[in-house]
């Protein structure tokens, strides 16, 4: 892979709230993002519905997603965060919304950019793989890429994209793959993949 800027800065700070260290999404992403719009690691808040919008209810683009208790988003949310050198799912939010009791959705300075004002509007995963060969190296395996219908068309998914590739490689994966549709190989190609082997399933 084309080695990425070690320039790395984002407006949000590691915490516990967040699902990984957000130094690993690279700066150049975040600026060429639209304005407002922040790209960000999936956080604990993110159960949370802000104008019928949230990560689970961005996702549903996909499929179902079913109903979702907190309690049991907070579980899954937990492993996640205790294997967060293997997962990283990421969101884009929408910062510009119309400002809460609690103040503006953004602020003058951008360390202080609160995840969960704004709206979620796009999601993906990076699933960090351990092998054996290639002596234990390491595959990135892309899933549940999701822009909300009202926002596709902006490049978000190919910012999704960028974020995730970027993660993968800075982490050290060896190469990026993921499986999809038929109609979605022409978005893939424009991000930078090509097709390789047949998927293939097994549903229980
Ligand atoms: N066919 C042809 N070109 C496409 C398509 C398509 N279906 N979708 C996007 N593109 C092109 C765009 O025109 C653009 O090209 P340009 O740079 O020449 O202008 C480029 O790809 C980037 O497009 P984006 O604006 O970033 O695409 P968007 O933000 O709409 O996201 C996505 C694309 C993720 C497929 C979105 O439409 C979506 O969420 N669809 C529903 C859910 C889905 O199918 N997700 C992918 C499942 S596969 C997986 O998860 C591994």
């Amino acid at each position: 892979m084309a080695p990425i800027s070690s320039k790395t800065k984002s407006p949000f700070t590691k915490s516990d709230n967040l699902l990984f260290d957000p130094a690993l999404i690279p700066a150049s992403i975040q600026e060429s993002l639209p304005a407002g719009y922040v790209v960000r690691p999936l956080a604990r808040s993110d159960n949370q519905v802000r104008s019928n919008s949230s990560f689970l209810k961005t996702l549903e683009v996909l499929t179902t997603v079913g109903t979702i208790s907190d309690d049991a988003f907070q579980r899954r949310f937990q492993y996640l965060k205790e294997h967060s050198d293997q997962y990283f799912t990421i969101v884009i939010e929408d910062m510009n919304v119309p400002p809460t009791s609690a103040g503006s959705a953004t602020s003058s300075s951008p360390s202080l950019v609160t995840p969960g004002r704004g709206k979620i509007v796009a999601a993906g995963t990076v699933l960090v793989e351990r092998k054996f060969i290639h002596e234990l190296g390491m595959v990135g395996h892309i899933e549940d890429i999701a822009v909300s219908a009202d926002q596709q068309g902006k490049k978000l998914g190919l910012r999704i994209i960028e974020t995730l590739k970027a993660i993968g490689q800075q982490v050290g994966c060896y190469k990026v793959i993921l499986d999809c549709s038929e109609k979605n190989v022409p978005f893939y190609e424009k991000c930078g993949f090509e097709r390789k082997g047949v998927e293939m399933g097994w549903y229980v």
